[in-house]
């Protein structure tokens, strides 16, 4: 379960002060699909980033399984997410120099390994697992960002953009693919999409209006 409390959060540089939420209060429940839409710049990738502890916020609290992140230190975050998180962005930060499977294994941890060949294959790209990044499409590249975050069964999966640089049909694909694993495995899926039709499978849809969250 995710709570957001009375959440300020803004972007300060010297010449500007771009506030990106104000007094947000929301609460995922601990499992369930959930998509994120808003117009570009609006914040969704900056929710996401702060529901997972990668950017800091000025007042208001974020607890994450009765933990709250504005009391974790750097470590702490980075160990809550490696337990519980699984993330697949919108530009992808594969690792250059392993393939895809090798990328698949590095997200994994050591934990049990069997996962990974059937979501490459279901999502398509079990042909490309040796080749490396660079050598991929964009397309390719997405999907494979999606099976490594997917490998270790996360609790929690954060999508921004998913299907962002697919055609119809591996759109559709992975969609599919995200809504079964969702069901499957208990987890909380929050995606950010600017595909209404995706974003309308979601069990809930938030749209990010004026600084705040509202729930269609
Ligand atoms: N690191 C940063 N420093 C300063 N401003 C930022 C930073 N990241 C985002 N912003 C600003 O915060 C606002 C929200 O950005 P965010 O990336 O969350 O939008 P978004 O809804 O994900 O947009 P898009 O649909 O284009 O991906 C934008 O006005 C953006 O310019
Ligand atoms: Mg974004």
């Amino acid at each position: 379960m995710i709570t957001i409390k009375k959440l300020s959060k803004s972007y300060v540089d010297n010449s500007s002060n771009q506030k990106v939420f104000e007094n947000l209060t929301y609460e995922f429940e601990s499992k369930g699909v959930y998509s994120v839409v808003g117009s570009s710049g609006s914040g969704k990738t900056t929710l996401l980033n702060l529901i997972s502890g990668l950017d800091n916020f000025e007042s208001g609290s974020i607890q994450v399984f009765n933990q709250n992140l504005g009391k974790l230190s750097v470590e702490e975050k980075s160990a809550l997410r490696q337990k519980y998180f699984g993330f697949g962005y919108q530009f992808h930060y594969l690792l250059e120099n392993l393939s895809i499977y090798e990328n698949c294994l590095a997200a994994n941890f050591g934990e049990d390994n069997g996962n990974i060949n059937p979501t490459l294959k279901q999502l398509g790209i079990e042909k490309i697992k040796n080749k490396f990044p660079s050598k991929i499409s964009g397309g390719e590249k997405q999907r494979a960002s999606i099976a490594r975050a997917l490998s270790k069964k996360p609790k929690v999966l954060i999508l921004d953009e998913p299907t962002g640089n697919l055609d119809q049909e591996n759109s559709l694909v992975v969609q599919d693919f995200l809504l079964d694993f969702a069901k499957e495995n208990d987890s909380l899926v929050i995606y950010a999409t600017h595909d209404v039709r995706f974003a309308k499978r979601a069990d809930k849809s938030l749209n990010i209006i004026e600084h705040s969250i509202v729930q269609e």
